[in-house]
């Protein structure tokens, strides 16, 4: 865990704020991580505390039942969570970016009323169901299938890579009118996890994260109401990728928290461990890598919380969204690596935490777009400006 903190752009309330999160993150948190690592073990005591202190809707409106925060504060307070434990990192991340903001940003008033409240106050767990098994990271060609029924929709299909996917209470869905209009016919709804059709398929077996469930869902003739659609129909894209691009600094925000963890532990590690009859951290070999990953890592911080503040400004922010997530995540598995080879041996174990770091690091680059994608985003908006 970090000792310096440094949280700029927040005032005094702010700061006390995080002081606090940062409490319960090296109280309550840090000393759970290792056994929902290792048992896979959802984190429930742990949400139900992120829920007590707001930190599951961190962004809604206070009318809404949310914290009323602003976007780099959120970024700063996933940070926090994720150097402690990456799972909850990403239970917190989805529930927030995923699901409480394509509500608080498309949602009518009696959606919010009855979907957003109870997901900002924690009381109710939410999953975003956009991929599919044969369609990731090109989502315009999803093939799960909504057809008008009188009254709502009947929809059939299924959904691959679902964080929260088997503790969920609320999903936003993606389907389609009409495969052929591509992702003109896409739409999005607002789903009870619990009604009829509405099937948890399969729970993925993963290298990293385990604590948080990744699951395949399975849709049978699910019936679901006209006041379930969030937008109007053909909205669903543009409803997904500006959730995504929201998402992406989440997800930026938690390769920090990964990438600190492991730079700490290599601090601390290198000032311990003595070789050549000194510590470790005396040899300029040690001092460069040391350098390097702190370099980097701040280097991430500063894209991400620059994307964060224009977010909050109300600017277009996708292309710093994508370079944010990109310079964070692969900074996150450089320096995870990094950090195993300060340790040696040792870092190859189950022992030190840099081995857990190094394994939850690697999803960062892949959820919420892989680092291809963001390199495409990136790419594509820059070369709109020419
Ligand atoms: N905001 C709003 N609208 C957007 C947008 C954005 N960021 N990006 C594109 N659009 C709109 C475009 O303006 C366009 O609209 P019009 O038809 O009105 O002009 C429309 O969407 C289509 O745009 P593109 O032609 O650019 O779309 P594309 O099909 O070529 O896709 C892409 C672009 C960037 C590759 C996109 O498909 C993408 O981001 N792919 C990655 C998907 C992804 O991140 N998946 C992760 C899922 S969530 C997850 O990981 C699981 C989890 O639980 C954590």
């Amino acid at each position: 865990m970090q000792t310096e903190r440094y949280w700029p752009m927040v005032d005094e309330e702010k700061k006390s704020l995080m002081e606090s999160i940062h409490q319960l993150c090296v109280a309550e948190i840090a000393p759970r991580a290792k056994h929902h690592d290792e048992t896979g073990e959802f984190p429930t005591a742990i949400v139900s505390k992120l829920a007590e202190m707001g930190m599951m809707g961190m962004m809604v409106d206070e009318k809404w039942g949310g914290a009323g925060l602003d976007v780099a504060t959120y970024a700063m307070a996933m940070e926090e969570v994720s150097a402690a434990c990456a799972s909850s990192g990403v239970i917190m991340s989805v529930n927030n970016s995923l699901v409480c903001w394509p509500i608080s940003e498309y949602g009518n008033d009696a959606q919010k009323e009855k979907w957003l409240k109870p997901l900002a106050q924690g009381q109710k767990l939410g999953c975003f169901a956009l991929s599919e098994p044969g369609h990731g990271s090109d989502p315009a060609g999803l093939q799960c299938r909504a057809v008008k029924v009188p009254g709502g929709y009947k929809i059939n299909g299924s959904k691959n890579w679902i964080t929260n996917g088997k503790e969920a209470d609320t999903c936003i869905l993606f389907a389609t009118i009409d495969p052929a209009l591509k992702h003109k016919g896409i739409c999005a709804f607002v789903v009870d996890t619990k009604i009829k059709g509405y099937i948890v398929s399969k729970l993925e077996d993963k290298l990293g994260i385990t604590a948080s469930s990744t699951a395949a869902l399975f849709f049978e003739d699910m019936f679901v109401p006209d006041e379930c659609l969030l937008g109007k129909e053909g909205d669903g894209f543009k409803v997904a990728m500006s959730t995504l691009d929201g998402g992406r600094i989440g997800i930026a925000a938690q390769a920090l928290g990964i990438a600190r963890c492991a730079l700490e532990a290599s601090k601390q590690f290198a000032t311990e461990r003595e070789q050549f009859g000194a510590p470790i951290s005396k040899l300029q070999a040690i001092q460069f890598h040391l350098a390097d990953m702190t370099t980097r890592l701040q280097a991430a911080r500063l894209l991400t919380w620059h994307a964060a503040v224009k977010k909050q400004a109300g600017v277009k922010y996708s292309q710093d969204a994508a370079m944010a997530k990109l310079s964070a995540s692969e900074s996150a598995m450089w320096i995870a690596t990094k950090a195993i080879q300060v340790h040696g041996g040792y870092g190859y174990t189950k022992e030190y935490v840099v081995e857990r770091n190094f394994r939850d690091a690697k999803i960062t680059e892949i959820y919420e777009g892989t680092s291809e994608i963001q390199r495409l985003v990136i790419a594509a908006e820059e070369l709109r400006k020419s």
